[in-house]
């Protein structure tokens, strides 16, 4: 289930989600960093099989959600092991009382993480606070909801036809990568996020990797100026 994306990374695609009755699917991130730890990003539902594979290649220590829609399975990966650390948006760690969280991450990265994956923190929205990373040894763009690349394939087996439009329209496409439009539309103060794009995109990511949607193999930088566009313009 883990396949490999570039150095030191690993995706593994989980189930199908539904969120406010849409069907989503979800996929996991998995860094193994300098000193051998893995850092999992956004867990997909527990198994057997993909708990197996992700203890092949390390000691857990870091669990990590970017935003407080991507909370489902953080309780089970952490009762799996324990001694990692769970992180998140504050917005995450108020809606998860019941999870013990080491402490909210913004803009600047722990220093367990520093140096290898580069974050950038997002609070323009009232709705939601959410984490774009960057790996630096893979040059890949990690991202959960602000840039969706549902496919045709995926779109016609799961949503009824006449919601695909509000897809196609919205851009939330393979070949675009906008956020959904409600998210788009409540993204305030612009001007304080484009900068942070910007370092992103200046960091010329070959790859992205998005929660719901296909992963962009190549030619990442490119991707993300057209999936910013609406942001950046
Ligand atoms: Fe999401």
């Amino acid at each position: 289930m883990l396949e490999p994306l570039g150095s030191n990374l690993w995706i593994a695609d989980g189930g199908i989600v539904s969120f406010k009755g849409f069907d989503y699917p979800t996929r996991m991130a998995v860094v193994r960093l300098t000193d051998g730890g893995l850092w999992l990003w956004s867990p997909v539902e527990r198994t057997a099989a993909i708990e197996a594979e992700i203890r092949a290649l390390g000691p857990v220590r870091h669990i990590v959600s970017p935003n407080k829609l991507h909370y489902l399975f953080l309780g089970e990966w952490k009762a799996a092991f324990p001694g990692a650390s769970l992180w998140a948006t504050a917005a995450t760690i108020a809606k998860c009382k019941e999870l013990d969280f080491s402490r909210a991450l913004t803009d600047e990265p722990p220093a367990e993480w520093k140096g290898q994956i580069d974050q950038f923190y997002f609070t323009n929205s009232p709705f939601m606070d959410e984490l774009i990373f960057f790996h630096r040894a893979s040059r890949t763009a990690i991202i959960a909801d602000l840039s969706q690349t549902f496919s045709e394939t995926f779109l016609k087996r799961h949503w009824p036809w006449w919601m695909r439009p509000i897809a196609r329209l919205s851009k939330m496409v393979e070949g675009w990568g906008y956020p959904p439009i409600d998210y788009r539309i409540s993204f305030r103060n612009r001007a304080t996020a484009r900068p942070k794009i910007r370092e992103l995109i200046g960091k010329h990511p070959e790859h992205v990797v998005v929660a719901h949607g296909e992963v962009v193999r190549t030619g990442g930088e490119a991707f993300l100026r057209r999936a910013f566009s609406w942001l950046l313009q």
